[in-house]
């Protein structure tokens, strides 16, 4: 391994081992986002396509593919797919969290209106439907049907388990499990399963997808409140103005006396929250450790996917997903 990729982050060195397929996803992407009837479309989603993306989701797929051994041509549909689910469910999740950032740009319902984002998303949302079943198999079908019903699943769940501070551990892994490990999960089960890999490889690419998601979901709930705008290209405090209680503010609310109760329930319960306590949050959550502890969940989890690979066959892209196990925690540093 020479120094500049010993340097590179693994999610950087995973786009470069996999730049042809990833050329092609995008191609594919550009081709399917189109419209020849409505107009708004291809501004929106050119909007929100063309801002970038980490590109996550899909390298999970090409990667988990490649990894078992595939040559065919339809683990780029697959991660096509798994992308335009993805960005569907970016405009959806823009609209219900009243956010007005994303990928470095202003949201498409602040650009446009909400009954774009909703539209636009219903639309690259039957796109996605369209391309996988373009792959023939039923069993992608089946997989990635479920993870779209799941993540709708979450995300409703998501909406009674905000402004309650009865929201415990087991709520909130279940919500996370659902809005973003169920697409993690199915993007790297699909992998596995358009390659043909033997069913161990395949529940061992699904576990690692689901860990490795719940990872990045607790890491994106920590940067919410610790982030820098310009670098997750969101504005941060975003959940706690939506009043969600995430893993730190859970952690905080265990450990909360009586005069710190009392703050959680004014600010997450009751909705009054004025000028500075955001700060005052970030203080209490401080003093009792609560971003820490979270991020050790995530190290666990994160630990969790790392472990998963090991029965799959020892190929570079296998130790590059393994490292970017560990990155999804790092990029909190
Ligand atoms: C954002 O996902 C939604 C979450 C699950 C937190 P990403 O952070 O992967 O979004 P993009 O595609 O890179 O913008
Ligand atoms: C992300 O939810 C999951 C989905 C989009 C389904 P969040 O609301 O936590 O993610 P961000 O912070 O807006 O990207
Ligand atoms: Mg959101
Ligand atoms: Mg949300």
């Amino acid at each position: 391994m020479g120094l500049d990729e010993a340097t590179q982050k693994p999610h950087d060195r995973l786009a470069a081992a996999l730049a042809a397929d990833l050329d092609a996803v995008n191609s594919l992407i550009r081709d399917r986002m189109a419209s020849r009837h409505a107009p708004r479309i291809p501004e929106v989603t050119a909007h929100l396509v063309e801002a970038g993306g980490k590109r996550l989701r899909p390298m999970l797929t090409l990667a988990a593919a490649r990894l078992c051994g595939y040559d065919g041509p339809f683990h780029v549909h697959l991660a096509a797919t798994v992308e335009f689910i993805h960005t569907a469910t970016l405009l959806h999740d823009d609209v219900v969290d009243e956010s007005a950032r994303r990928r470095g740009r202003p949201t498409a319902n602040l650009l446009w209106d909400n009954k774009s984002s909703v539209l636009v998303g219903d639309y690259l949302f039957a796109r996605s439907f369209q391309l996988m079943v373009e792959t023939g198999s039923l069993r992608v079908l089946d997989i990635l049907a479920d993870a779209s019903a799941t993540i709708a699943e979450g995300e409703v769940l998501q909406l009674t388990a905000a402004q309650d501070l009865g929201t415990d551990r087991a709520i909130y892994l279940q919500v996370v499990r659902g809005k973003t490990a169920a697409l993690f999960a199915a993007a790297t089960e699909v992998g596995g399963v358009i390659a043909g890999a033997p069913p161990a490889q395949i529940a061992a690419l699904r576990t690692y997808g689901d860990a490795l998601g719940v990872a990045f979901q607790i890491v994106d709930d920590l940067l919410d409140y610790g982030g820098s705008d310009a670098v997750i290209g969101k504005n941060t405090g975003d959940d706690f103005r939506e009043r969600k209680v995430t893993l730190p503010v859970i952690h905080a609310v265990e450990k909360a006396d009586v005069a710190e109760r009392a703050f959680w329930s004014r600010v997450i319960e009751q909705g009054q929250q004025a000028e500075g306590d955001l700060g005052q949050a970030l203080a209490i959550m401080a003093r009792h450790g609560a971003m820490h502890s979270a991020r050790d969940e995530a190290v666990m989890w994160a630990g969790t996917a790392r472990d998963a690979l090991a029965v799959l066959p020892d190929h570079p892209l296998r130790h590059m997903l393994e490292d970017l196990a560990d990155y999804v925690v790092a990029r909190l540093q």
